[in-house]
């Protein structure tokens, strides 16, 4: 592959293995804010293939070249080529290895897009990932090359005390004149972009693993100083997870210490760097008085993603970034396991879905559309995306639903068995799962080379003389961008024939599919499967668990629906009737709009489910939440798909709401005063779904008076972050501009005025006040001193969550707040591009709105892509949305 030029595609049909392999790898970091010199000498092996003329490539981005030797000597000037993206070495020596050494200078203080070595507040870390190590120093960065790295790190005591690298330290000393230096040895072969350093100073807090083996791991987890208390439930979830991986999949850690570091400014989530994992400090940090339940959680699962990355992902790594999916997947797969055991699985698995709806269906119908595994990309930071993480996750589920849990464990036993140490692509995993359990699963593997959503249609015929029952299912691909639509997938259909009282029945004889543990298979356009000895007329429940990542339209009947919201024994399915239901009453409020009809009464059937739901306490709390609660207008936008006027909708939806409060209030009420949470706060599962359950209920009883006052003294009483911003937002959104609202707005401003995550949380709510003129309090927010165009978190907080979560506001008809956005975007761009492209995601389903909106939205769209300065990670996400080039 060539390294990627302004808007040239990469394509995996290119793919060639590396004409030169580097075996080991010797850094030597000078360390300094604005001039870090970097000593590196690799110990170059040409690979079997290549031929000795063949001039060597290392990639490198933004460096500034002081010196190369080719085996300690001087290269000749018609030796070396030095280009934007990279260097270019000619007339190597003949023999088999040689070694090449350069010297750089970078400057992390001025590296404001946060790829490579920088400056984040007094300290230096890195990112690498994905082509960030030709940030750092010339070098074949690509995951097929691996390297055993050795790395010294040269600092000032007093600003970098910590010196901190992959693996073992295996040297540290003085170095005279107020300098000190560490050595770090990784004995494991690894991908440039699974490299870290970290200098500077921070707290830490230490605690041990012994694995199954016996062995003992040290564990660190360092944080800013003062802070080091809140870094305890990370380290809880650190040791969990390690735990876990041992019984669950018998993966045991390998290092004899494992380390992870917050840092306040980062792009992403965390990363998995071998040993050394480097995390936004967002998903660190946590105490009940700064993070709500939602962090907790979110801090368990993304500790243990980067954490299982160890074997998927660094013990065998990605061949190339099309196989992002392969570690991406996976890993999520993994972690949503993980937090199905710590947590309720049926819960875990309704907020996964909901996520995955949420995120990746718009992303799979829009024009960003791409499959799992991509064949082409012009920057692949803008494949990081629910696509492959989420779906990708997806279809390592269905691959365990297909071959049974047993037969999954041997597959993938089989891939840790066989590819460790390697750089592997999907067609390796997918061959161990099908040798370990002699499947073919060729079918299945074309999940991962198309785009877009299977809507899957269902039908059933019940034939009383027969005794026998068929149910019709068709499938048809859309996505976004154009692409074969006649194809037919492997598509894994859990399901139970239930009676009325909602218990499984069974069956004779079973006709146009395999049938085992449950599942049936569908594998045609059209399938007809007829179930044979089937005393009674059954109802149908599909799609168990969320058994695959489909729509299914025409939706279930209305009635069976109700049946399914009262009886369905499978919790994902029961909970989507309920949604089900929900969103069918606010597109017939909608639709009623539409046609000046006064809104339609709710369904009083649908009603008395809500209430019964609601006081079930055979139910977990959480459960019952998720119940109860409402879509969100970008939801019921995603299910109407086009013609979309967000403040429509969210007028229809509160309608709607305002009804079910006023008739389901009393039984709301009662629940209210009654729920208790015994003792003190803990982030456990159980509180948590008793604290969501409350707020839920608390989000209808507000809107039947008096609901100032009883947000205003539920905010009061308030003793942890939780209660405290559901009652802010319930505040600012249902009772913008009251006195009440405006004072708890300020107060918890100045409450939080040093804590920066915090105040996150307040940008954030106040960005999605569901209000046309919220883009006047955005403009003012971007001016206040907590705001900050450099770091991710503030810009994510302010302009992500108007822009994704907050419809009706950013879709302002007159398209001031597209305007006001694109010229943010801009701004963003030349700092940090990675920023920038991701936040400009949020206007992917522009074509879905109305026309008045749609043309403003266009009219932004093209102005901005008209910029010659965008960076090329921007570029591409405008075109693409633009549909200005062909398509994935
Ligand atoms: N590999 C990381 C993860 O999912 C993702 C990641 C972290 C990343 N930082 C990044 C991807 C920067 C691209 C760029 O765990
Ligand atoms: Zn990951």
């Amino acid at each position: 592959m060539k390294p990627s030029e302004n808007g040239t595609d990469i394509l995996l049909s290119d793919y060639k293995p590396p004409a030169y392999l580097v075996n080991e790898v010797h850094l030597r970091f000078e360390l300094d804010r604005q001039n870090t010199i970097v000593h590196a000498k690799l110990h170059i092996e040409r690979a079997a293939q290549t031929s000795w003329e063949t001039p060597l490539f290392l990639d490198g981005d933004d460096l500034t070249l002081v010196s190369v030797l080719i085996n300690g000597q001087p290269v000749l000037r018609d030796q070396m080529t030095v280009s934007e993206t990279g260097l270019i070495l000619r007339q190597l020596p003949k023999e088999p290895t040689f070694t090449i050494e350069t010297v750089v200078r970078i400057n992390p203080e001025k590296n404001t897009q946060l790829m490579g070595l920088y400056a984040t507040r007094n300290n230096f870390c890195t990112q690498c990932e994905a082509e960030g190590f030709r940030r750092i120093t010339f070098f074949p960065d690509r995951p097929d090359v691996l390297a055993v790295f050795t790395v010294r790190l040269e600092g000032k005591f007093e600003e970098t005390p910590l010196l901190l690298s992959n693996g073992n330290k295996i040297d540290q000393g003085d170095l005279g004149d107020g300098k000190h230096f560490a050595v770090w040895h990784d004995p494991f072969p690894k991908p440039a972009y699974l490299f870290a350093v970290f200098a500077g100073d921070l707290g830490v807090i230490t605690d041990s693993f012994t694995t199954m083996s016996g062995r003992d791991v040290r564990l660190e987890i360092y944080v800013e100083h003062g802070k080091e208390e809140r870094a305890l439930y990370a380290m809880d979830a650190l040791k969990r997870s390690m735990r876990w991986d041992e019984e669950r999949f018998g993966l045991e850690y390998d290092l004899d210490i494992f380390m992870i570091v917050a840092v306040s400014d980062f792009n992403m989530g965390a990363m998995e760097n071998k040993g050394l994992n480097i995390f936004n400090d967002k998903y660190v940090l946590a105490d009940p008085h700064t993070a709500t339940d939602a962090d907790y959680a979110n801090i368990e699962s993304i500790i243990a993603h980067e954490y299982f990355h160890n074997w998927t992902g660094n013990r065998i790594t990605c061949r190339d970034w099309f196989q992002l999916c392969l570690k991406e997947g996976l890993t999520v797969y993994r972690d949503h396991e993980f937090s199905s055991d710590m947590r309720s699985r049926a819960v875990k698995r309704i907020a996964d879905v909901r996520a995955l709806r949420a995120h990746q269906f718009p992303e799979d119908a829009g024009p960003l559309a791409h499959p799992v595994r991509p064949q082409k990309y012009k920057e692949i930071n803008n494949f990081y995306t629910a696509t492959v993480y989420e779906k990708g996750a997806e279809l390592v589920r269905m691959l365990e639903t297909i071959l049974g849990s047993e037969g999954f464990r041997r597959g993938i036993d089989l891939y840790f068995q066989r590819h460790d140490g390697d750089a592997a692509t999907i067609e390796q995993f997918i061959a161990c799962f099908a040798e370990a359990t002699d499947t073919d699963l060729s079918h299945f593997a074309k999940w991962y080379d198309y785009s877009g959503t299977p809507n899957v249609s269902v039908k059933t015929a019940y034939d009383a003389a027969k005794k026998s029952f068929s149910v019709i299912m068709q499938q048809t691909l859309r996505s976004g961008v154009p692409q074969p639509r006649d194809i037919a997938l492997h598509i894994p259909v859990s399901f139970a024939l239930l009676n009325d009282g909602g218990k499984p029945m069974v069956w004779d004889s079973v006709d146009g599919s395999k049938v085992s543990n449950g599942v049936l298979h569908l594998t045609e356009s059209q399938q007809t499967i007829r179930f044979d000895g089937v005393q009674s007329e059954p109802r149908l429940s599909v799609f168990r668990g969320f058994s695959a990542p489909i729509t299914q339209i025409p939706e279930q009947a209305h009635d069976d629906a109700l049946f399914a919201a009262r009886h369905d024994d499978d919790p994902f399915n029961r909970w989507n009737a309920i949604n089900g239901l929900f969103m069918r009453t606010m597109k017939d409020a909608i639709a009623d709009i539409d046609r000046n009809a006064a809104t339609p009464p709710v369904d009083p059937q649908f009603l008395a489910i809500l209430e019964s739901v609601a006081r079930d306490n055979e139910l977990d709390f959480a459960y019952r939440a998720l119940c109860l609660t409402p879509p969100t207008v970008n939801e019921i936008a995603r299910d109407l798909s086009t013609g979309i006027n967000p403040s429509a909708i969210h007028a229809a939806r509160e309608n709607i709401l305002d009804t079910v409060s006023v008739i389901c209030g009393e039984t709301f009420e009662t629940l209210f005063d009654g729920a208790r949470i015994d003792g003190s706060f803990e982030p456990t599962a159980a509180q948590a779904g008793a604290r969501s359950f409350v707020g839920t209920l608390l989000s209808y009883l507000v809107r039947t008076t008096p609901g100032i006052d009883l947000a205003t003294t539920f905010i009061g009483a308030a003793d942890n972050m939780t209660d405290k911003l559901t009652a802010l937002s319930i505040l600012a959104h249902q009772f913008p501009g009251h006195s009440n609202t405006i004072k708890a707005l300020a107060d918890f401003r100045e409450a939080y005025a040093s804590e920066p995550m915090v105040l996150d949380k307040w940008l954030s709510v106040q960005a999605t006040v569901p209000s046309e003129e919220t883009l006047t309090d955005v403009k003012e927010l971007v001016d206040t001193p907590i705001f900050s165009w450099k770091n991710p978190n503030r810009a994510r907080a302010l302009l992500g969550a108007f822009a994704t979560g907050n419809p009706v506001g950013f879709n302002r008809p007159d398209g001031e707040a597209y305007a006001f956005f694109c010229d943010s975007i801009l701004r963003l761009d030349a700092i940090n591009p990675q920023v920038s492209a991701r936040l400009m995601t949020a206007m992917r389903s522009w074509k879905d709105l109305e026309p008045v909106r749609q043309a403003a939205a266009e009219t932004n769209l093209r102005k901005l892509s008209e910029r010659s300065e965008l960076s090329r990670d921007l570029r591409d996400i405008l075109s693409r949305t633009l549909g200005a080039t062909n398509a994935h």
